[in-house]
């Protein structure tokens, strides 16, 4: 768990984020304990920003996964950032409600479960797919 939010923040370094200065950096572990990290990546028209969480989401499907066992987030203000709304329902479309998504802050880590940061979210199953 501790090599994954390290991984999150060297992931940091990488973000492009001269718009708001808030950096975020992701690290998604994949069920062959492989990781794939993220950073956001603004843009001047500002809407098409991409969050940490969908750039590492996109390179683990892009290589094949469909399986992802954590999630670690953190931002440059190591404020305890969250995944929003948009994300987590990213990460749904591949992960059961029992996910770890953890969050890095100024006081340590803090573990939620998907299930927690989006009950009842739009799935295949709810979907009837
Ligand atoms: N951001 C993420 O990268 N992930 C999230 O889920 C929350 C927001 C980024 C987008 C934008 O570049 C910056 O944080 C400020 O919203
Ligand atoms: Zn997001």
């Amino acid at each position: 768990m501790d090599e994954l939010i390290d991984r999150a923040r060297d992931a940091l370094a990488e973000a492009y984020a001269p718009y708001s200065e808030y950096t975020v950096g992701a690290a998604l572990r994949v069920a062959d304990g492989s990781v794939y990290t993220g950073c956001n990546i603004e843009n001047a028209n500002y809407s098409n920003s991409l969050h940490a969480e969908e750039v590492a989401v996109s390179g683990a499907v892009s290589d094949g996964h469909r399986e992802f066992t954590a999630l670690a987030v953190t931002s440059g203000a190591r404020d305890g950032v969250l995944p929003c709304g948009m994300c987590r329902q990213t990460l749904t479309e591949f992960c059961d409600p029992s996910f770890p998504v953890i969050c890095d802050g100024e006081s340590g880590p803090t573990e939620y479960t998907l299930g927690e940061l989006l009950p009842d979210a739009i799935s295949r199953e709810t979907l009837g797919r």
